[in-house]
Parts: structure tokens; sequence; C-alpha cells
């Protein structure tokens, strides 16, 4: 795994526990010390790394420590409770940084990390997007979040998955605030008013007829209240849609358990794949009746007619119906 990637020290989880347990006192050094079975002084480090990560710490000379606030982590002994009864609740990985929740994922995939693994970040140094692009993973504001899926079903079946996740987030955003109305845009993105709050990155490693494992990657912008001036026009967060913060660990954990819900019927229910493609369209503005240009095979313009049977997009042209496979698709 990359070399920024050093999951985050589970005593730190155990001091920040500590911590919020004694919320209302000083708790010593030795005490925290004994706990978590180390030094004084390594203690004094950890409370160090606490406070990186955000924790409001405040030290009392002599006495110890007490809590003044925690923000909002995705961290594993917050999510996995809430996890309970899916698939995602046993293996949740935080990381303070790394360069790709995906990439790690990815890797952890290949080297036999089970399914309904969970890496999730504070921070990506090299968040990745569809298409080769970037994705802006500013510290602690977003949602950087991979799991890894182990589906025994063939290749041609994991647009419908990836389009499954897309309808995870919307219905988790919707069970939180159901004024939110977030806009479905083939094949991945989110959107409200016009502008992109969640890219979704699935990658998979496949045989001709079985997939092996497929992450599916989510980035949502949650509580960012401004973006680098390249992407101002088009990204939006949710704190900036509706004007108030969100939680990230309460979206998280709804994300998942949304996300746990639809992966199930797709794996017992023969009709899953309909009812997938059925609720996108339902919820996309864009799958039909938009006037688009495609880039692909050299770029094409034509109106978007919604989905065929394995999820790609419908455009009909002066030509005829084109099935679009990978391009992306502008309105015009
Ligand atoms: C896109 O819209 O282009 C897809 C963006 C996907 C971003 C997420 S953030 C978590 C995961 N790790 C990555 O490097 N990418 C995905």
């Amino acid at each position: 795994m990359g070399k920024l990637a050093s999951q985050t020290d589970a005593r730190l989880v155990r001091i920040a526990r500590l911590l919020i347990d004694h919320a209302t006192v000083v708790v010593s050094g030795t005490k925290i010390a004994a706990e978590i079975g180390t030094s004084r002084s390594e203690v004094w480090r950890l409370i160090q790394q606490l406070r990186e990560l955000g924790v409001d710490i405040a030290g009392h000379p002599s006495t110890g420590y007490s809590l003044r606030s925690m923000p909002d982590l995705l961290l594993p002994d917050m999510l996995s409770p809430l996890l309970q009864r899916t698939i995602f609740a046993k293996h949740i990985h935080h990381y303070y940084k790394i360069g790709s929740t995906n990439t790690a994922t990815m890797e952890a995939a290949s080297a036999g990390a089970p399914e309904g693994s969970v890496f999730v970040a504070e921070q990506q140094t090299a968040g990745r997007g569809r298409g080769g692009n970037q994705w802006h993973s500013a510290r602690s504001t977003g949602i950087y979040c991979s799991v890894l899926l182990r589906p025994p079903l063939p290749p041609s079946d994991a647009l419908i998955l990836s389009l499954a996740a897309g309808l995870a987030v919307h219905s988790a955003v919707q069970e939180i605030d159901s004024r939110v109305v977030p806009d479905l845009k083939w094949p991945n993105d989110v959107l409200i008013d016009g502008k992109k709050f969640c890219g979704i990155l699935t990658e998979m490693n496949a045989e001709v007829t079985r997939v092996r494992y497929v992450v599916i990657g989510i980035g949502i912008n949650v509580n960012q209240s401004s973006f680098p001036a390249d992407l101002e026009r088009l990204a939006t967060s949710l704190r900036l849609a509706t004007g108030s913060e969100w939680s990230r660990v309460e979206l998280c954990t709804a994300l998942l358990k949304s996300l746990d819900r639809e992966y199930g019927l797709l794996l017992k229910q023969s009709d899953a794949p309909n009812s997938i493609l059925r609720r996108f369209q339902e919820r996309s503005s864009s799958v039909r009746g938009q006037q688009v240009e495609v880039e692909e095979n050299g770029g094409f313009k034509g109106v978007t007619e919604g989905l065929d049977a394995r999820g790609f997009l419908q455009v009909r042209t002066a030509q005829g119906v084109r099935t679009i496979l990978s391009g992306s698709v502008r309105p015009r």
C-alpha cells in the first residue's frame, strides 16, 4: 500500500473513547497510559496526533487531559456499531491521510481482503475520478469511501451495480433531509441544482465470465463551504445546497446501509436489475429527452433515450440510436 497509507492507530480511537466517556472531567496521563497499556510520553504523542485530527483536547499541567470538542470523524468505532447486520460492519479501515481509498481497496482486494471491507479517509492526496480526473478531497469536509464487493456475477453486471451505488447515495441523502432532491446523471454523478456533489468510481478485476472483485469508490462533498476556482461552477456540497452542516457519520452510515440493501437485492432477486434501471431513470432528469453531446468515437450529438437492459445510455442521433459505453455525456 502507498507510503502515505498508514491506518489510523487504534490507540487514538481508544483515547478518544476514554475522553468522550469522561467528557466532564480531567483524565490523568497515567490513567490513560494504564488503560491503553503504554507510557505517559507515548500518551502525550498520541494526544498530539488526535489534535492534528481536529480533536480539541485541553492539557492541564500536572493533572491530565480533557475533551473540549470532537469533530465528526469517520472512525471505525463510530461507524461499526451503526452498521450491524450489514456486510460493512466488520472490516472498516480508517486513514487520516491516504493517496486514494480506491487504490488502497484494489490493493487490499488483490491481497485477499474480505467482501464488505470499507476504506475511508479524512483526506486524499491523490483522489481519483472517472476518466483519469482528480477528485478534490479536502480534509474532513467530504466523505471519501471505497467498498470491496465480490459479487458472483458476470462482468457485464458491474454497470448495474455502479448505478445501484448512485441510487444508494440518492436515498441516503433523502433519508437525512427529504427536502433535498438529488438528480442522478448517467452513469455515476449525483447533482443538486445542476451541480455535482457526488462522484462514483467503480473499478473491477474480472475474468471473462466472472467478477473477481469490484471496488466502488464514493466521493461526497458534504461540508465544503467553497471550492477551488476551477470547480466552483460545476461543484457543490450538501452544506452549500442546504445552508447547514451535515453529520458525515450519519450520512456515511445511511449510505452504507442503503448500499447493503441494494447489493442484497441484486444478489437475491432476479428482478433487481430491472428495479435498479427503473428507479435510476425515475431519479434522473437527463436520462431521457435531453439534448447532449457525447465525447466518444470522435464526438457526436443527439437526444438521450433511456437506458438499455444492461444499463448503457441510449442516444438518438441523425444516424439512429447509439449506445454510449464510456464516453462523457454533456448537455448542450
Ligand atoms: C468521478 O465523479 O469522477 C468519480 C469520483 C470518485 C471519487 C471517490 S472518493 C473515494 C474514492 N477514492 C478515489 O480515489 N476515488 C473515489
